[in-house]
């Protein structure tokens, strides 16, 4: 085959160069296929863009935490947080591996139960549970977490009137280093308001304080604020067997923990400067083994991670549209990808290559995406190879928050596609198309005629 043209440049020779911050040698990469599947045969068969999702890598990922905690501590339990992605296969293949559920919506609470999650194994945060969400998580027995006054008191409120004793446990919030702290969530631990939450309903005899919770930030790029947080919750847990003689069941440290890929304007990658699952697993079970629990009543440790678990095994397939120059003289490529799918890309600097091999060129480019609004940019300043109209592209690490955050904005929400632990492909979420619309919206009798 002829190859293509390339115009001659000179490149500097960066050889030796330590990091990202002072210059490092780049070395084009280009991503051909997904767990052995060429990109060109999943767009030809399923359009563009098209999310794949690795079920292989899901799994993996998951063994890969697990067994950090479980090596260091014998009671752990994971609950899949559905906002990261709460698409039915990927929730199931969590729960095919053990993983309970927690959600933060009636809505979320209604998906765990359709997708088989027994009643007792969901978690229930966030600050707005209806009413009717609540009865039915009391029924169900389900781990309510309490985040607020108004919930506590309406919790007692329909123990009473249900004569069924509610699930619950307590969410703090505290300085764990930090900043800014996370504290519109739950009850403050350090100005008292967690115990005196706590000292409410262990003086009721109508529900069951089973735990205690905190989700202290999402991508702590640290280990340390979660052993701060685990001494906290533990010493709570301790005042209250003092105080009570009551062994609180499980302590639940939420999500947080940062996935491999880089925030807008850090000096070195995500994947070099982040901490593994066995330097959490260490801060965290340090903590509770210090707290000296009674060996026959050592609490479970409950963990909600999302992105960490599943940002690496997403994939987003597209083609570039067109190219143009900018007049500061910066090269744009235009992407049939933008901010409606990848929200995430306002904090996140993706990794984007190209699916062939586009030659050694590269120059400072603008990716943009396809919506008619300045602001759709998915990557403001990226040595980027020349590629053409027409081009392929894959866009790492995009497992977490994408397709659970994307908008509908000007143009449908593409294929989701899972590739099983076979390599065969199964659309798990079908592209949009205009009936998805119509079955929506409704019009009124006069606006039915419109004459122009
Ligand atoms: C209560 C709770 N648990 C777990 C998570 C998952 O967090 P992450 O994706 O950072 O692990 C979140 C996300 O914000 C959350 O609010």
């Amino acid at each position: 085959m002829k190859k293509a043209y390339q115009r001659p440049i000179i490149i500097k020779i960066n050889e030796g160069m330590p990091s990202k911050k002072f210059g490092i040698r780049r070395v084009n990469k280009h991503i051909p296929e997904i767990e052995g599947i060429p990109v060109e045969e999943i767009i030809s068969r399923y359009g563009s863009p098209v999310f794949v999702i690795s079920e292989r890598i899901i799994r993996e990922k998951y063994q890969e935490a697990k067994t950090a905690f479980e090596t260091r501590y014998p009671k752990v339990q994971f609950a899949w947080s559905y906002k990261t992605n709460y698409l039915d296969a990927v929730c199931r293949i969590f729960h095919q591996e053990g993983s309970w559920a927690e959600v933060v919506s009636g809505f979320e609470y209604q998906k765990a139960l359709d997708n088989g999650v027994p009643g007792n194994k969901i978690i229930f945060n966030g600050p707005d549970k209806s009413k009717e969400d609540l009865r039915l998580a009391i029924k169900n027995q389900s781990l309510i977490h309490i985040d607020h006054y108004d919930e506590l008191y309406e919790v007692l409120t329909l123990a009473e009137q249900m004569q069924e004793r509610p699930q619950v446990a307590i969410r703090v919030n505290m300085d764990t280093g930090i900043y800014p702290q996370w504290d519109r969530f739950g009850f403050n631990y350090e100005n008292g308001e967690a115990w005196n939450a706590i000292s409410r309903l262990m003086h009721s005899s109508k529900v069951d304080l089973r735990g205690l919770h905190a989700h202290i930030g999402t991508y702590i790029m640290s280990d340390k604020p979660y052993h701060v947080a685990m001494r906290k919750l533990a010493d709570l847990a301790k005042r209250i067997h003092q105080r009570w003689g009551h062994h609180i069941s499980y302590i639940d440290l939420g999500g947080g923990f940062a996935s491999a890929n880089t925030l807008k304007g850090a000096y070195l990658p995500g994947s070099d400067t982040n901490p593994t699952f066995d330097q959490y697993a260490q801060a965290i079970t340090d903590a509770i083994w210090a707290a000296d629990f009674d060996p026959n009543n050592m609490p479970y440790l409950f963990l909600e991670t999302g992105r960490a678990l599943i940002d690496d095994a997403g994939y987003l397939l597209g083609t570039v549209l067109a190219n143009k120059r900018l007049p500061d003289g910066r090269r744009a490529t235009i992407l049939d990808v933008g901010v409606n799918l990848m929200f995430t890309a306002f904090w996140y600097d993706y990794e984007v290559y190209p699916a062939k091999d586009t030659g050694f060129q590269t120059e400072t480019t603008v990716l943009y995406g396809p919506l008619c609004m300045n602001i759709d940019v998915i990557r403001e300043n990226i040595n980027f190879p020349l590629l053409k109209k027409g081009d392929h592209f894959v866009i790492k690490r995009v497992g977490a928050y994408t397709m659970t955050q994307w908008m509908q904005f000007i143009t449908y929400r593409p294929n989701v596609v899972l590739i099983d632990m076979e390599g065969q492909m199964h659309v798990i979420r079908k592209k949009e198309d205009i009936t998805v619309f119509k079955n929506q919206e409704l019009v009124p009798e006069h606006l039915k005629n419109i004459k122009l």
